[in-house]
């Protein structure tokens, strides 16, 4: 198969995640993309953690151990959702809940502390355990139908659910034992001293703007940019709330990624894949053109994406690292 590309300087992390680092100028040549046997180059994956019969079960006894103030209930929901990790997917609702129920078992305040590493984390429990769970026993309702819950506001529902699960999955402080978060933060905190306008493309709640945030200091910025409004409201009280660094939450449009200066560096993590496959080229071109003109000469592209996986790791999506670099020119 024949690519035409442009790649000059190009990093590869592979673990589970794939890291491709690109820093112009760039120069065209073409390339000979190998596909291995039958793989395919693209695949988009389906839900996480499709609804099960045993997941409906411990979502039940989440919600009882909740209701009932009784932790016996949360301690056989971990222990069964200790049985179910790794033998479904990796990093999924089920991981999520695990660590959730981890620190809920945790005996005192102290214990619970050394649960949490920053302050993101702090403001993902504090989002799942305020108002008495309500957004935990939403999640529940939402994604499990536990309580033989019946949404009477399908659309909303709909938003509502991805809006949970979406925060439950992405913001899991436990991610790092599947991601290659410091791997990969590491790679940018040494591209240099000059990268201090960075923009993460499809930030959702913030897991990596935080870290970007953290490597760029105090006079830098991350330009946390979502197409979803409900998500950069969400991100923007979290910032406030919780100091997480120099982040300026954006919304962006699907043709336009709404940053109008130059910036040092672009991060797209966990959305490349979606974006190559599902948006259409009127909405698609338009939108990496603004990218790329919100990009310095110089500047670098961060794309990381899901590596090759067997089925056992979230949703199964993939994408082929020659094919994204054969894709951007
Ligand atoms: C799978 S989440 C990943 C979130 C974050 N990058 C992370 O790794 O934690 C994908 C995010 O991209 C956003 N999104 C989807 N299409 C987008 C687009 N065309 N431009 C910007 N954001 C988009 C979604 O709203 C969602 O928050």
């Amino acid at each position: 198969m024949k690519l035409h590309t442009i790649c000059l300087r190009t990093l590869l992390i592979f673990s589970w995640l794939l890291a491709l680092v690109i820093s112009a100028p760039l120069v065209a040549h073409t390339l000979s993309v190998p596909i291995p046997g039958k793989q395919s180059i693209l695949r988009v994956g389906a839900l996480p953690d499709p609804v099960t019969q045993k997941g409906q079960a411990i979502a039940k006894l989440i919600m009882e151990g909740l209701d009932k103030k009784d932790n016996a209930y949360l301690q056989k929901a971990r222990v069964e959702l200790g049985s179910l990790l790794k033998k479904e997917n990796i990093g999924g609702n089920y991981s999520a809940l695990y660590w959730i129920t981890g620190f809920m078992l945790q005996a005192d305040e102290s214990e619970k502390s050394s649960y949490i590493d920053n302050a993101l984390d702090q403001s993902y429990i504090d989002f799942f355990i305020a108002d008495d769970f309500a957004n935990l026993k939403e999640y529940l309702q939402r994604k499990y139908q536990v309580n033989n819950f019946q949404p009477t506001d399908p659309e909303q529902h709909i938003v509502r659910t991805q809006f949970l699960e979406d925060m439950v999955i992405f913001n899991n402080p436990a991610r790092s034992t599947w991601d290659s978060v410091t791997e990969v933060m590491d790679v940018i905190a040494t591209l240099g001293a000059d990268i201090k306008k960075v923009i993460d493309v499809g930030a959702g709640f913030g897991f990596y703007s935080y870290r970007l945030a953290e490597i760029v200091g105090n006079d830098g910025t991350i330009y946390a940019v979502d197409t979803s409004e409900p998500y950069i409201a969400q991100l923007k009280e979290m910032t406030a709330t919780y100091s997480l660094g120099n982040i300026e939450p954006i919304v962006s449009a699907e043709d336009d990624i709404n940053i109008s200066e130059e910036t040092d560096l672009v991060f797209i993590s966990s959305l490349y894949h979606v974006l190559y496959s599902w948006s259409q080229h009127e909405k698609r071109d338009p939108f990496l053109k603004s990218l790329k003109k919100a990009l310095r000469t110089n500047g670098y592209l961060v794309i990381l994406d899901n590596n090759f996986n067997f089925g056992n790791e979230l949703h199964n999506s993939y994408i082929e690292k020659d094919f994204i670099v054969a894709q951007l020119y």
